[in-house]
């Protein structure tokens, strides 16, 4: 079963913030800025909603945004923001069952890949690869494990915390690099924040 964030939904932005600072707004920020005008937009996991804003605030028009969110109460919350006079559909599901329908320029996945098994992971990362279109941009931010000890417990406490609220499906991080590599996809741009426990990376589909 998906991770589904219901039960954190109304204080998990003031959570993440506590533990993690400004940093997971940098870290996606920093990767709004890449997305091109009168483009259209497939957000999956966005939570309650602040990135809409952030993106609308770079453009406030133009856009064709379609956000995907399996929490309801998030999604209810996203639904709430200011999103400019960009044109956005909320879909309530989880992304698997969306349409595969190859039909957007940009996908944006903020810390959502990090909540599948490698199962799953496979499964959902291929059906987002076939919604985007040939040389689209894939704008990707997520935890990354690069050997410091802090980082290990950190996320385990993460995992574990969201496990017993969430019912979140793993407790490890899947390999998730390597099913952008597995795809073909270029890495045009790569940041961390963090002390590099976060990565923000810009991909474009071959
Ligand atoms: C870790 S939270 C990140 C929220 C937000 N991006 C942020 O950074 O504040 C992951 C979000 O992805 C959503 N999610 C998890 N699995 C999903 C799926 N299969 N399809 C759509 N949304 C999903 C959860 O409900 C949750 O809101």
């Amino acid at each position: 079963m998906p991770s589904n964030y219901d039960n954190s939904a109304a204080f998990y932005d003031q959570l993440s913030r506590m533990v993690f600072g400004k940093a997971l707004i940098k870290a996606q920020s920093h990767l709004l800025k890449q997305v091109p005008p009168n483009a259209s937009v497939l957000i999956v996991g966005g939570g309650t909603g602040w990135i809409l804003e952030e993106l609308s605030n770079i453009h406030y028009s133009g856009l064709d945004i379609t956000y995907v969110e399996i929490s309801s109460r998030m999604t209810a919350l996203a639904k709430k923001r200011n999103t400019g006079i960009n044109k956005v559909t909320f879909i309530n599901d989880a992304i698997e069952n969306t349409s595969p329908e190859t039909a957007y320029d940009v996908v944006i996945t903020p810390f959502l890949l990090d909540s599948f098994t490698e199962d799953t992971l496979e499964k959902a990362f291929a059906h987002m690869h076939q919604q985007l279109k040939p040389k689209g941009l894939w704008l990707c931010t997520d935890f990354q494990l690069t050997g410091k000890l802090w980082q290990t417990l950190l996320l385990k406490s993460m995992y574990f915390f969201f496990r017993i609220l969430c019912g979140i499906e793993t407790m490890s991080l899947p390999k998730i690099d390597h099913q952008f590599y597995k795809h073909g996809y270029k890495v045009l741009s790569i940041k961390s924040f963090y002390g590099e426990f976060i990565i923000s990376t810009r991909y474009q589909k071959p």
